[in-house]
């Protein structure tokens, strides 16, 4: 119930601060000690703190929800994958920005999300670097909490002007931990293209204003609600990567699509895209756009 999604969101909050203190106290000692280690690939990586902190976010979590299930990224490494059903289910990312982390560049938060009977219903992504905490809750908005108080977040709903097309707009992409050749010149092609596409005219304008990388799915889900990037686009994530942040940003007025291809479609894991609709239908196409498209296919 609302009431019941409220007491979560209060809980799962205080709950994200705590492992905030974590993040922070690892930072220190991983840019310290350099401890980092690989999973699939040299990009692809994961310190200790990765695991403590989804241990203490589970292990919370599971006392005080005993019946709900949990799908961690840390858990999945390490072969918990339970399937999802109907059943309230925790989705967590602990240290979203693994590789900002380890680097000491503040765009890193735990991302924590709810879904029920298969769609996600509340999220809570917190940035502890930068004091940044969004929340959504399903049907009961967006925030943005900071020390000097909460701040709704909503997107404005006429089209602004300005932003006609995508090539006014300030995109978020990211590389991806697959950096295997078909899939970082087919990803190349797409940011060329949106950069400053040379058979749409690059003389004419026919471009982006800029591409930004943030480094964490989740950031850019919050980037999207608060109004400071007018599309996401990513391929490769996975569902505790978008969980918080697709409710957030819905929440703040925005629109997902996602590819139906991937295990866990109807969360938009694999392909997503998220901004306002007008903008996510001129990236991808009206047809396309409400069933999921491979987006890699049209942008
Ligand atoms: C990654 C980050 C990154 C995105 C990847 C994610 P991790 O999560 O969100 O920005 O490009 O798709 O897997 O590994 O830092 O938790």
């Amino acid at each position: 119930t609302p009431s019941d999604l409220r007491d979560i969101l209060s809980f799962t909050t205080a709950l994200a601060r705590a492992a905030g203190e974590l993040i922070l106290e690892g930072s220190d000692a991983i840019l310290a000690s350099g401890t980092v280690d690989e999973k699939k690939n040299s990009v692809d990586l994961v310190t200790e703190y990765d695991v403590r902190v989804e241990e203490l976010v589970k292990d919370t979590l599971g006392k005080s929800y005993p019946l709900f299930k949990f799908i961690g990224e840390e858990s999945y490494a390490a072969g918990s994958r339970p399937a999802l059903t109907d059943e309230p289910t925790f989705c967590v990312d602990p240290i979203d920005g693994t590789t900002n982390f380890v680097h000491g560049f503040p765009h890193v938060c735990i991302s924590i999300g709810l879904i029920y009977q298969k769609v996600p219903v509340l999220g809570v992504v917190y940035n502890p670097f930068l004091d940044q905490l969004y929340t959504g809750v399903k049907g009961q908005g967006a925030y943005l909490i900071r020390k000097n108080g909460a701040l709704r977040i909503q997107l404005p709903l006429a089209k602004p002007t300005h932003l006609a097309s995508l090539s006014k707009g300030l995109l978020g992409i990211e590389w991806g931990s697959d950096r295997s050749g078909p899939i970082i010149e087919a990803k190349g092609e797409s940011f060329k293209r949106l950069a400053g596409d040379p058979k749409a005219g690059v003389e004419k304008g026919q471009m982006a204003h800029s591409l930004r990388s943030l480094g964490s799915a989740a950031l850019n889900f919050c980037m999207v609600a608060q109004g400071g990037l007018d599309l996401y686009w990513e391929i490769g994530c996975w569902p505790w990567d978008v969980c918080a942040g697709i409710v957030i940003a819905q929440e703040a007025g925005g629109f997902i699509s996602g590819s139906k291809t991937s295990p866990l479609n109807n969360i938009a894991s694999d392909d997503v895209l998220a901004g306002r609709k007008h903008i996510v239908v001129r990236a991808i196409g009206d047809s396309e756009t409400e069933k999921g498209v491979d987006a890699q296919k049209r942008l």
